[in-house]
């Protein structure tokens, strides 16, 4: 975009009355305009594996869906526009989701048909006798959240650490830090983030304070260093699967995906489907079990996939992150349950 452009469209005059000199003033061009196309980069995000969520849609009669993480309703808004008959409610537990919801909601016109509520998807809907044809579950964090340097949970962030999807509950990671168990620390780093130094970095991580944890960032190249890397010398940053294995941890990433699993299959209509997009193998293997154990035990459920589905070649290669992506579906066949 060209200075001219950022004077045409507004963008400038809004920041341009704080600056004193002419170095403040270039600073403000650059914010404004990467804040700009960061905003475009919202609007414009990728939903994973959108094709195949599309294709399993189930059909007929459709009164209303659910979308449980709503994010930036990327897919949200490519279902409905795809089944104009659909009306959908939209939950997210991140308290910045809603502005990004109706924001890309709007731009497509889709706004009128989605009742958004801030809740999150452990808990069922406050109506328990509320049917829906369809549920869709992308589980864990967003590109949005990883990609905001003004939140904590990005490894390149220079705010305070902050791995909470939504901020307003819970402890600071300070807090948290100073409260776990060395051993309970090390047990986090060894299984969610696969991380064979787990013992030893939750020893010297239980030790630290002070600068390594003033932003996310200086916490990042702290923990490179514990573990022996130069975070500016590998492709992919060495802390990302401790950040990782903090943020399911923090979040209890998995006991929200079970208790999702839970009660969902019983506010599916009949011929209504759930759907869950899992990134990690330990949230996959949940999905997996309790679908098995629904389409095994109570007789009314089956499943239209033997094998989950996972994204193309082609997918994997424009958008890296996709690469662990798992797609499961479950059906319920009849009500008699
Ligand atoms: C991967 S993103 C979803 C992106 C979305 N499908 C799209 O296309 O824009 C996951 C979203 O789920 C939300 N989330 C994660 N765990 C949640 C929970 N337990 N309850 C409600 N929302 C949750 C996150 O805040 C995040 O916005």
């Amino acid at each position: 975009m060209s200075f001219a452009h950022l004077v045409r469209f507004g963008i400038l005059t809004l920041d341009f009355k704080e600056n004193r000199n002419y170095f403040d003033f270039l600073r403000c061009v650059v914010n404004v305009a990467s804040r700009k196309s960061m905003e475009t980069f919202q609007l414009s995000h990728t939903p994973v594996m959108l094709r195949e969520v599309l294709n399993s849609l189930p059909e007929g009669r459709v009164e209303r869906c659910l979308d449980v993480t709503t994010g930036g309703a990327g897919h949200l808004a490519a279902i409905l526009e795809q089944k104009p008959r659909w009306k959908a409610d939209a939950w997210d537990r991140d308290p910045d989701a809603e502005a990004r919801i109706w924001k890309n909601l709007s731009a497509r016109g889709l706004e009128g048909r989605v009742q958004f509520t801030r809740k999150d998807f452990a808990q069922p809907p406050v109506d328990p006798s509320v049917l829906y044809d369809f549920i869709m579950a992308d589980i864990g964090v967003s590109s949005f959240q990883l990609d905001d340097h003004a939140r904590g949970m990005s490894l390149h962030s220079e705010q305070k650490l902050d791995f909470r999807m939504d901020p307003s509950s819970g402890a600071p990671f300070g807090v948290w830090l100073a409260a776990i168990e060395e051993r309970k620390l090390a047990e986090i780093f060894y299984r969610y983030g696969e991380e064979p130094k787990a013992q030893n970095l939750a020893k010297k991580m239980k030790a630290w304070g002070g600068d390594s944890l003033a932003s996310a960032k200086n916490f990042a190249d702290a923990v490179s260093r514990a573990l022996g890397y130069n975070p500016h010398e590998s492709r992919r940053h060495p802390a990302t699967r401790v950040f990782q294995a903090l943020r399911i941890a923090i979040n209890d990433e998995l006991g929200q995906l079970e208790r999702l699993l839970e009660w969902a299959p019983g506010h599916l209509a009949e011929g209504g489907r759930l759907l869950v997009l899992s990134f990690h193998s330990l949230e996959d293997r949940i999905v997996k079990h309790r679908f098995q154990t629904l389409a095994r035990d109570k007789g009314g459920f089956v499943l239209p996939f033997t094998k989950p589905l996972v994204p193309s070649e082609s997918e994997t290669e424009s958008n890296p992150r996709s690469r662990s992506t798992k797609l499961r579906v479950i059906e319920r066949r009849s009500l008699g349950i």
